[in-house]
């Protein structure tokens, strides 16, 4: 399974989603992740990793390497996260086309649902699946029904799990780690292991 996080807005949640999505996974399965981002957030995380969690494999590289590594990738490992940068280029095109699912995170607001057209758009072109899900979401969560209902209207996949405003997760990216990992009975790891089950269903793996 490849699993592009993509999103044009910066801050909506990949890194984390991807670190977290892997951590999650890694007990289980071989997971690798591939960092395309120049600002390298994905591997910084990886390299705080404990070596007695389980393990992860990690590479950064350039756009135009990504064909090769996946094809050389697949044989090797069960799922494979791509972060990809917050702009619609070549780079997030090539990170789309060669993904099972694309996931695009977003934080339940209408201007972050207006920032994922773009990505939603280059999925469609490459007529790649994507399924949005929201991360963030407060407490007072009314804004999410809205969200909701406008995904619904456009006919978007939106995952029925979502990820609350969790200060766990920025806690347990400090030290290399999923949220289920820093904080097994939190909130935040209930969210992680639904979405690993919804993204599982999503991408048919
Ligand atoms: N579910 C969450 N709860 C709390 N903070 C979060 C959550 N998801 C992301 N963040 C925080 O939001 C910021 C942006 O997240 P990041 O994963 O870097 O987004 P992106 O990769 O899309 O730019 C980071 O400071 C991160 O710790
Ligand atoms: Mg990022």
């Amino acid at each position: 399974m490849v699993i592009t996080v993509a999103q044009q807005k910066g801050g909506a949640g990949k890194t984390t989603l991807a670190a977290n999505l892997a951590a999650a996974l890694a007990p289980t399965a071989r997971v690798a992740l591939i960092d395309i981002d120049k600002q390298r957030s994905l591997a910084a995380w990886h390299r705080l990793r404990p070596a007695a969690r389980p393990a992860i494999a990690c590479q950064e590289l350039s756009f135009w390497r990504l064909d090769a590594e996946i094809a050389r990738l697949r044989a090797q490992v069960d799922c494979i996260f791509i972060d990809s940068p917050p702009q619609i280029e070549t780079d997030a095109r090539t990170a789309i086309r060669v993904a099972d699912l694309v996931l695009v995170p977003l934080q339940p607001s209408p201007l972050d649902l207006w920032a994922t057209e773009a990505t939603l758009r280059l999925a469609a072109a490459e007529r790649q699946p994507a399924a949005l899900v929201l991360n963030r979401v407060p407490a007072n969560a009314r804004l999410t029904d809205t969200v909701r209902q406008s995904c619904a209207a456009a006919g978007h996949v939106l995952l029925p799990a979502t990820v609350g405003n969790r200060a766990v997760m920025a806690q347990a990216f400090a030290q290399g780690l999923g949220a289920a990992e820093f904080a097994p009975k939190s909130p935040a790891a209930a969210e992680i292991a639904a979405l690993v089950a919804a993204v599982r269903l999503a991408a048919g793996w």
